[in-house]
């Protein structure tokens, strides 16, 4: 049995960020119904990014999980023991959401050693990243997740990176001031490619969980 811990960076519970990660949890739990997956919003709870207090570096008591208490304490200590970690997020202006930037400070400033610089997790395990966007792979902006990338990399291990392209931002564009979208276009875009993207999602998913 392999404990998988999601964590949803987007805002919106039911479009396109968290349907990708509920296929991937889908995929995780075909492999083995008796799979673990957790799933994490972190527009939901009330946190902080990395507070600067040092106490993970504390000389004698230096910790690589976060030491500061708060919603997302149980969290982390939960992924230091997990089998796998997927994160997801829509992406803002060029990046993760800040939500997901603040989770990952808190995540990955303890594992750094101001020793040797050296990156250390509790435990290495599979990554997977999973970003939705309104760009196309040949005409975007996306420095996804950006420098906190290579601490995952090198802390936890290679991650993959799964990106669903030219998402429908809204459910209808006949609403909203979005001019420069053509609705048919993003449709026909839809059409071709979003069940292809919740495919990846869940072989993903079923990777991760070693079937
Ligand atoms: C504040 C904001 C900023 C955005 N910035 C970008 C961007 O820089 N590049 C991009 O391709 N899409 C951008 N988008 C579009 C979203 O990334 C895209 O619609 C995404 O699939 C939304 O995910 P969701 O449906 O899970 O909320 C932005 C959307 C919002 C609300």
């Amino acid at each position: 049995m392999k404990k998988i811990v999601i964590i949803d960076g987007g805002p919106r519970r039911n479009m396109n960020t968290a349907q990708m990660l509920q296929k991937f949890a889908e995929g995780v739990k075909t492999a083995n119904e008796g799979n673990e997956v957790k799933t994490y919003r972190l527009y939901d709870l009330d946190y902080k990014g990395c507070m600067s207090c040092m106490a993970c570096k504390v000389k004698g008591k230096a910790s690589n999980i976060c030491k500061f208490k708060d919603p997302l304490t149980p969290i982390l200590e939960e992924i230091a023991q997990a089998d796998g970690l997927v994160l997801g997020s829509p992406i803002y202006f060029g990046d993760v959401t800040g939500q997901m930037r603040t989770f990952l400070e808190r995540l990955c400033f303890p594992w750094l050693s101001y020793n040797d610089y050296s990156l250390t997790a509790p435990k290495r395990m599979p990554v997977v990243l999973i970003e939705t966007m309104n760009g196309l792979p040949e005409r975007n902006n996306d420095n996804g997740y950006g420098s906190m990338e290579h601490c995952l990399t090198v802390a936890l291990g290679a991650p993959e990176r799964i990106i669903a392209y030219n998402t429908c931002q809204v459910k209808s564009y006949d609403r909203f001031e979005l001019a420069s979208f053509s609705e048919p276009a993003k449709q026909q875009w839809r059409d071709i490619h979003w069940e292809a993207d919740l495919q990846k999602a869940f072989d993903a998913g079923r990777r991760m969980a070693g079937y």
